[in-house]
Protein backbone atom coordinates (compact mmCIF):
# COMPACT_ATOMS: atom_id res chain seq x y z
CA UNK A 1 0.00 0.00 0.00
CA UNK A 2 3.10 2.19 -0.06
CA UNK A 3 3.00 2.49 -3.59
CA UNK A 4 5.77 3.63 -5.30
CA UNK A 5 7.12 5.09 -1.30
CA UNK A 6 9.54 3.71 0.34
CA UNK A 7 7.90 4.21 4.02
CA UNK A 8 4.59 5.48 4.42
CA UNK A 9 5.77 8.92 5.97
CA UNK A 10 7.19 9.34 2.60
CA UNK A 11 4.30 8.80 0.98
CA UNK A 12 1.69 10.51 3.54
CA UNK A 13 4.32 13.74 2.84
CA UNK A 14 4.03 13.71 -0.48
CA UNK A 15 -0.06 12.54 -0.34
CA UNK A 16 -0.71 16.14 1.60
CA UNK A 17 -2.04 18.37 -1.83
CA UNK A 18 -4.65 15.40 -2.16
CA UNK A 19 -5.00 15.15 1.89
CA UNK A 20 -6.01 19.14 1.97
CA UNK A 21 -8.32 18.60 -0.98
CA UNK A 22 -10.11 15.97 0.53
CA UNK A 23 -10.54 17.71 3.84
CA UNK A 24 -11.65 20.97 2.28
CA UNK A 25 -14.04 18.64 -0.44
CA UNK A 26 -17.72 20.36 -0.37
CA UNK A 27 -17.22 22.51 2.54
CA UNK A 28 -15.86 26.33 0.71
CA UNK A 29 -19.04 27.64 -0.63
CA UNK A 30 -19.15 30.48 -2.59
CA UNK A 31 -17.16 32.82 -0.74
CA UNK A 32 -17.84 31.51 2.71
CA UNK A 33 -17.16 28.04 4.41
CA UNK A 34 -19.87 25.12 4.92
CA UNK A 35 -19.08 23.14 8.32
CA UNK A 36 -22.31 21.00 8.90
CA UNK A 37 -20.92 19.50 12.07
CA UNK A 38 -20.87 23.06 13.75
CA UNK A 39 -23.97 24.20 12.39
CA UNK A 40 -25.99 23.92 15.54
CA UNK A 41 -23.73 25.02 17.75
CA UNK A 42 -22.42 28.18 16.29
CA UNK A 43 -24.52 30.77 17.93
CA UNK A 44 -23.38 29.03 21.50
CA UNK A 45 -19.63 29.20 20.01
CA UNK A 46 -19.84 32.83 18.92
CA UNK A 47 -20.99 33.67 22.26
CA UNK A 48 -18.59 31.62 24.51
CA UNK A 49 -16.43 34.14 26.54
CA UNK A 50 -13.37 31.68 25.70
CA UNK A 51 -11.88 29.51 23.38
CA UNK A 52 -9.49 26.84 24.66
CA UNK A 53 -7.52 24.32 22.57
CA UNK A 54 -6.51 21.25 23.94
CA UNK A 55 -4.35 18.22 22.38
CA UNK A 56 -0.80 16.64 22.66
CA UNK A 57 2.01 16.83 20.44
CA UNK A 58 0.99 17.63 16.88
CA UNK A 59 -2.23 17.95 17.36
CA UNK A 60 -1.45 20.31 20.02
CA UNK A 61 1.10 21.99 17.07
CA UNK A 62 -2.41 22.89 14.62
CA UNK A 63 -4.05 23.86 17.08
CA UNK A 64 -1.15 26.53 17.80
CA UNK A 65 -0.51 27.14 14.18
CA UNK A 66 -4.64 28.16 13.94
CA UNK A 67 -4.80 30.63 16.80
CA UNK A 68 -3.89 33.66 15.35
CA UNK A 69 -6.29 33.63 13.06
CA UNK A 70 -8.92 32.14 15.61
CA UNK A 71 -8.12 35.17 17.73
CA UNK A 72 -8.45 37.64 14.78
CA UNK A 73 -11.50 36.39 12.86
CA UNK A 74 -13.30 35.39 15.84
CA UNK A 75 -12.17 38.47 18.97
CA UNK A 76 -12.71 35.74 21.36
CA UNK A 77 -9.29 35.00 23.67
CA UNK A 78 -8.05 31.79 22.31
CA UNK A 79 -5.66 29.69 25.04
CA UNK A 80 -3.74 26.59 24.39
CA UNK A 81 -4.08 23.85 26.40
CA UNK A 82 -1.35 20.94 26.51
CA UNK A 83 -3.76 18.01 27.85
CA UNK A 84 -1.89 16.05 30.59
CA UNK A 85 -0.81 19.76 31.77
CA UNK A 86 -4.56 20.68 32.22
CA UNK A 87 -4.96 17.91 33.92
CA UNK A 88 -2.01 17.43 36.29
CA UNK A 89 -3.18 21.39 37.37
CA UNK A 90 -6.88 20.53 37.23
CA UNK A 91 -7.06 24.43 35.15
CA UNK A 92 -10.14 26.20 35.15
CA UNK A 93 -12.44 25.62 32.54
CA UNK A 94 -16.07 27.27 32.66
CA UNK A 95 -19.52 26.60 30.96
CA UNK A 96 -18.93 29.75 29.50
CA UNK A 97 -16.12 28.38 27.31
CA UNK A 98 -15.73 26.22 24.23
CA UNK A 99 -13.15 23.79 24.46
CA UNK A 100 -12.05 22.31 20.96
CA UNK A 101 -10.54 18.64 21.18
CA UNK A 102 -7.47 18.42 18.62
CA UNK A 103 -6.85 14.49 17.79
CA UNK A 104 -5.66 12.68 15.11
CA UNK A 105 -6.37 9.20 16.12
CA UNK A 106 -9.44 10.64 18.54
CA UNK A 107 -8.28 7.56 21.43
CA UNK A 108 -5.37 9.60 23.00
CA UNK A 109 -5.62 8.78 26.58
CA UNK A 110 -4.96 12.51 27.69
CA UNK A 111 -6.86 13.95 25.28
CA UNK A 112 -9.95 11.82 26.31
CA UNK A 113 -9.33 12.17 30.39
CA UNK A 114 -9.04 16.51 29.41
CA UNK A 115 -12.44 15.82 27.39
CA UNK A 116 -13.98 14.27 30.37
CA UNK A 117 -12.82 16.78 32.50
CA UNK A 118 -14.02 19.77 30.42
CA UNK A 119 -17.39 17.85 29.67
CA UNK A 120 -18.05 17.30 33.83
CA UNK A 121 -17.25 21.64 33.66
CA UNK A 122 -19.93 21.90 31.80
CA UNK A 123 -18.18 23.54 28.28
CA UNK A 124 -19.01 23.11 24.87
CA UNK A 125 -16.71 20.47 23.85
CA UNK A 126 -15.92 20.42 19.80
CA UNK A 127 -14.11 17.85 18.40
CA UNK A 128 -11.49 17.39 15.32
CA UNK A 129 -10.56 13.92 14.65
CA UNK A 130 -9.35 11.97 11.53
CA UNK A 131 -10.67 9.41 12.96
CA UNK A 132 -14.52 8.82 12.21
CA UNK A 133 -16.57 6.67 15.00
CA UNK A 134 -13.37 7.25 17.60
CA UNK A 135 -14.27 7.86 20.97
CA UNK A 136 -13.52 11.77 20.64
CA UNK A 137 -15.86 11.46 17.88
CA UNK A 138 -18.77 10.32 19.86
CA UNK A 139 -17.98 12.15 22.89
CA UNK A 140 -17.97 15.85 22.10
CA UNK A 141 -20.84 17.74 21.59
CA UNK A 142 -19.86 18.46 17.56
CA UNK A 143 -16.83 18.56 15.37
CA UNK A 144 -15.44 18.22 12.52
CA UNK A 145 -14.08 15.27 10.59
CA UNK A 146 -10.18 16.48 9.05
CA UNK A 147 -10.85 13.81 6.50
CA UNK A 148 -7.27 13.29 5.67
CA UNK A 149 -7.48 9.60 4.87
CA UNK A 150 -5.64 7.15 6.84
CA UNK A 151 -2.37 7.92 8.43
CA UNK A 152 -0.09 4.99 9.41
CA UNK A 153 3.32 6.50 9.99
CA UNK A 154 3.81 6.95 13.53
CA UNK A 155 5.38 10.72 12.51
CA UNK A 156 1.91 12.88 11.65
CA UNK A 157 2.35 14.95 8.66
CA UNK A 158 -0.86 15.10 6.40
CA UNK A 159 -3.19 15.33 9.64
CA UNK A 160 -1.39 18.05 10.83
CA UNK A 161 -1.77 20.37 7.70
CA UNK A 162 -5.56 19.32 7.23
CA UNK A 163 -6.04 20.14 11.04
CA UNK A 164 -4.72 23.36 10.49
CA UNK A 165 -7.03 23.63 7.44
CA UNK A 166 -9.76 22.69 9.13
CA UNK A 167 -9.37 25.28 12.35
CA UNK A 168 -8.52 28.24 9.48
CA UNK A 169 -11.87 27.12 7.91
CA UNK A 170 -13.75 26.78 11.70
CA UNK A 171 -12.48 30.73 12.12
CA UNK A 172 -13.97 31.50 8.78
CA UNK A 173 -16.87 30.00 9.78
CA UNK A 174 -17.11 31.86 13.26
CA UNK A 175 -16.38 35.07 11.62
CA UNK A 176 -18.60 35.43 9.00
CA UNK A 177 -21.30 37.24 10.43
CA UNK A 178 -18.87 40.06 10.60
CA UNK A 179 -18.80 42.75 7.76
CA UNK A 180 -15.44 43.91 8.76
CA UNK A 181 -13.31 41.26 7.92
CA UNK A 182 -15.44 40.04 4.90
CA UNK A 183 -12.50 40.77 2.44
CA UNK A 184 -9.99 39.29 4.84
CA UNK A 185 -11.83 36.12 4.95
CA UNK A 186 -12.85 35.88 1.01
CA UNK A 187 -8.45 36.10 0.76
CA UNK A 188 -8.46 33.03 3.06
CA UNK A 189 -10.77 31.45 1.42
CA UNK A 190 -9.36 32.13 -2.02
CA UNK A 191 -5.65 30.67 -0.43
CA UNK A 192 -7.46 27.36 0.17
CA UNK A 193 -8.16 26.64 -3.11
CA UNK A 194 -5.15 27.06 -3.99
CA UNK A 195 -3.65 26.01 -1.47
CA UNK A 196 -2.90 22.16 -2.97
CA UNK A 197 -1.46 23.76 -5.72
CA UNK A 198 1.51 25.43 -3.64
CA UNK A 199 2.11 22.75 -1.92
CA UNK A 200 2.39 20.11 -4.82
CA UNK A 201 5.16 23.36 -5.43
CA UNK A 202 6.84 22.91 -2.33
CA UNK A 203 7.08 19.03 -2.61
CA UNK A 204 9.62 19.97 -5.41
CA UNK A 205 11.79 20.61 -2.53
CA UNK A 206 12.63 17.05 -1.81
CA UNK A 207 15.93 16.56 -3.56
CA UNK A 208 16.95 20.08 -1.81
CA UNK A 209 15.99 18.55 2.15
CA UNK A 210 18.13 15.57 1.11
CA UNK A 211 21.01 17.45 0.22
CA UNK A 212 20.40 19.73 3.61
CA UNK A 213 20.13 16.46 5.49
CA UNK A 214 23.37 14.96 4.35
CA UNK A 215 24.90 18.25 5.33
CA UNK A 216 23.42 17.82 9.22
CA UNK A 217 23.65 13.79 9.16
CA UNK A 218 26.63 13.76 11.84
CA UNK A 219 25.07 16.52 13.97
CA UNK A 220 24.10 16.80 17.66
CA UNK A 221 21.36 19.20 17.68
CA UNK A 222 19.08 21.45 15.07
CA UNK A 223 17.48 24.39 16.69
CA UNK A 224 14.29 26.12 14.50
CA UNK A 225 13.57 29.69 15.13
CA UNK A 226 9.48 30.87 14.63
CA UNK A 227 7.22 33.21 15.67
CA UNK A 228 3.72 34.41 15.20
CA UNK A 229 1.78 32.60 12.53
CA UNK A 230 4.86 30.25 12.39
CA UNK A 231 5.98 29.46 15.97
CA UNK A 232 4.36 26.00 15.58
CA UNK A 233 6.08 25.68 12.41
CA UNK A 234 9.45 25.57 14.81
CA UNK A 235 7.92 23.52 17.56
CA UNK A 236 5.96 21.07 14.90
CA UNK A 237 9.85 20.97 12.23
CA UNK A 238 11.42 20.26 15.82
CA UNK A 239 9.49 17.45 17.13
CA UNK A 240 9.30 15.77 13.72
CA UNK A 241 13.05 15.69 13.57
CA UNK A 242 13.66 14.45 17.18
CA UNK A 243 11.04 11.72 17.30
CA UNK A 244 12.02 9.78 13.71
CA UNK A 245 15.68 11.38 13.04
CA UNK A 246 16.84 10.34 16.88
CA UNK A 247 18.34 13.81 17.13
CA UNK A 248 18.14 16.31 19.59
CA UNK A 249 16.10 19.53 18.40
CA UNK A 250 14.38 22.03 19.79
CA UNK A 251 11.91 24.67 18.78
CA UNK A 252 11.53 28.08 20.00
CA UNK A 253 9.88 31.29 20.02
CA UNK A 254 12.35 33.92 18.42
CA UNK A 255 11.25 36.99 20.12
CA UNK A 256 12.51 34.68 23.18
CA UNK A 257 16.19 34.05 21.73
CA UNK A 258 17.56 36.87 23.89
CA UNK A 259 16.30 35.50 26.69
CA UNK A 260 18.77 32.55 26.86
CA UNK A 261 18.71 30.38 23.95
CA UNK A 262 21.14 32.91 22.33
CA UNK A 263 23.80 31.61 24.76
CA UNK A 264 24.03 28.50 22.27
CA UNK A 265 24.89 30.13 19.22
CA UNK A 266 28.20 29.36 17.39
CA UNK A 267 29.48 28.30 14.21
CA UNK A 268 28.66 24.89 14.26
CA UNK A 269 24.98 24.41 15.96
CA UNK A 270 22.50 24.53 12.94
CA UNK A 271 19.89 26.70 13.16
CA UNK A 272 16.84 26.69 10.92
CA UNK A 273 14.73 30.75 10.75
CA UNK A 274 11.33 30.85 9.69
CA UNK A 275 11.43 34.02 7.97
CA UNK A 276 8.40 33.78 5.58
CA UNK A 277 6.35 37.03 4.31
CA UNK A 278 3.72 38.45 7.13
CA UNK A 279 3.91 41.05 9.52
CA UNK A 280 6.40 39.69 11.99
CA UNK A 281 8.75 39.22 8.55
CA UNK A 282 11.22 42.42 9.78
CA UNK A 283 11.27 41.08 13.23
CA UNK A 284 12.96 37.96 11.92
CA UNK A 285 14.96 39.72 9.31
CA UNK A 286 17.35 41.50 12.90
CA UNK A 287 16.76 38.14 14.62
CA UNK A 288 18.78 36.55 11.20
CA UNK A 289 21.26 39.52 11.71
CA UNK A 290 21.99 38.98 15.51
CA UNK A 291 22.26 35.46 15.07
CA UNK A 292 24.53 36.26 11.98
CA UNK A 293 26.81 38.08 13.75
CA UNK A 294 27.34 35.92 16.61
CA UNK A 295 28.55 33.52 13.60
CA UNK A 296 25.64 31.18 13.89
CA UNK A 297 25.24 28.70 11.28
CA UNK A 298 21.95 29.68 9.50
CA UNK A 299 19.53 28.09 7.34
CA UNK A 300 16.82 30.16 6.62
CA UNK A 301 12.77 29.50 5.33
CA UNK A 302 11.96 32.21 3.07
CA UNK A 303 9.54 33.34 1.21
CA UNK A 304 10.27 33.09 -3.17
CA UNK A 305 12.44 35.71 -4.32
CA UNK A 306 13.58 36.59 -0.53
CA UNK A 307 16.91 35.40 -0.17
CA UNK A 308 18.76 39.00 -0.86
CA UNK A 309 16.38 40.33 2.04
CA UNK A 310 16.67 37.37 4.25
CA UNK A 311 20.58 37.02 3.72
CA UNK A 312 22.43 39.59 2.16
CA UNK A 313 25.93 38.19 2.58
CA UNK A 314 24.66 34.94 0.86
CA UNK A 315 26.44 33.34 4.24
CA UNK A 316 23.03 31.10 4.76
CA UNK A 317 21.79 28.20 3.17
CA UNK A 318 18.36 29.36 1.92
CA UNK A 319 15.18 27.31 1.47
CA UNK A 320 12.78 29.36 -0.37
CA UNK A 321 8.93 28.31 -0.59
CA UNK A 322 5.90 29.88 -2.06
CA UNK A 323 3.83 33.00 -0.22
CA UNK A 324 0.10 31.99 0.43
CA UNK A 325 -1.74 34.01 3.18
CA UNK A 326 -0.24 34.21 5.92
CA UNK A 327 -2.36 32.35 8.22
CA UNK A 328 -1.83 29.57 5.41
CA UNK A 329 1.71 30.11 5.18
CA UNK A 330 2.26 27.45 8.46
CA UNK A 331 1.08 24.32 5.78
CA UNK A 332 3.40 25.33 3.14
CA UNK A 333 6.66 26.11 5.66
CA UNK A 334 6.49 22.66 7.62
CA UNK A 335 6.45 20.87 4.18
CA UNK A 336 10.34 21.31 3.67
CA UNK A 337 11.01 20.61 7.76
CA UNK A 338 8.98 17.23 7.53
CA UNK A 339 10.92 16.00 3.88
CA UNK A 340 14.08 17.30 6.21
CA UNK A 341 13.08 14.75 9.13
CA UNK A 342 12.53 12.17 6.67
CA UNK A 343 15.72 12.29 5.17
CA UNK A 344 17.43 12.56 8.12
CA UNK A 345 16.19 10.28 9.38
CA UNK A 346 16.71 7.57 6.54
CA UNK A 347 20.63 8.77 6.35
CA UNK A 348 20.89 7.87 9.80
CA UNK A 349 19.82 4.64 9.31
CA UNK A 350 16.66 4.49 11.87
CA UNK A 351 12.95 3.56 11.92
CA UNK A 352 10.80 5.87 9.73
CA UNK A 353 7.25 4.71 9.93
CA UNK A 354 7.65 3.29 13.62
CA UNK A 355 10.25 5.39 15.57
CA UNK A 356 11.63 3.33 18.58
CA UNK A 357 9.43 3.74 22.32
CA UNK A 358 6.72 5.51 20.25
CA UNK A 359 3.01 4.47 19.00
CA UNK A 360 0.82 5.62 17.01
CA UNK A 361 -1.78 5.61 19.11
CA UNK A 362 -1.29 6.70 22.67
CA UNK A 363 -4.05 5.00 24.84
CA UNK A 364 -2.18 5.42 28.21
CA UNK A 365 -1.22 8.12 30.69
C1 LIG B 1 3.96 13.37 16.42
C2 LIG B 1 2.87 12.53 16.89
C3 LIG B 1 2.36 12.72 18.28
C4 LIG B 1 0.84 12.83 18.25
C5 LIG B 1 0.26 12.86 19.65
C6 LIG B 1 -1.25 13.11 19.63
O1 LIG B 1 4.24 13.09 15.10
O2 LIG B 1 2.37 11.74 16.15
O3 LIG B 1 2.93 13.85 18.88
O4 LIG B 1 0.52 14.01 17.53
O5 LIG B 1 0.51 11.65 20.29
O6 LIG B 1 -1.91 12.13 18.88
P1 LIG B 1 -3.38 12.34 18.39
O7 LIG B 1 -3.39 13.46 17.41
O8 LIG B 1 -3.80 11.03 17.79
O9 LIG B 1 -4.20 12.68 19.62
Amino acid sequence: KKGNYDHFMQKEIHEQPHSLTTTMRGRLKHNSVLLGGLKEHMKTIRHSRRIVFIGCGTSYNAALAARPILEELSSIPVTMEIASDLLDRQGPIYREDTAVFVSQSGETADTLLALEYALENGALCVGITNTVGSTLARKTHCGIHINAGCEIGVASTKAYTSQIVVMVMMALAIGADRISTQARREDIINGLSDLPNQVSEVLKLDREMKDLAESLINLESLLVFGRGYNYATALEGALKVKEVALMHSEGMLAGEMKHGPLALVDETLPIIVVATRDSCFSKQQSVIQQLHARKGRLIVLCSKGDAQSVCPGRSCRIIEVPQVADCLQPVVNIIPLQLLAYHLTVLRGYNVDQPRNLAKSVTTQ
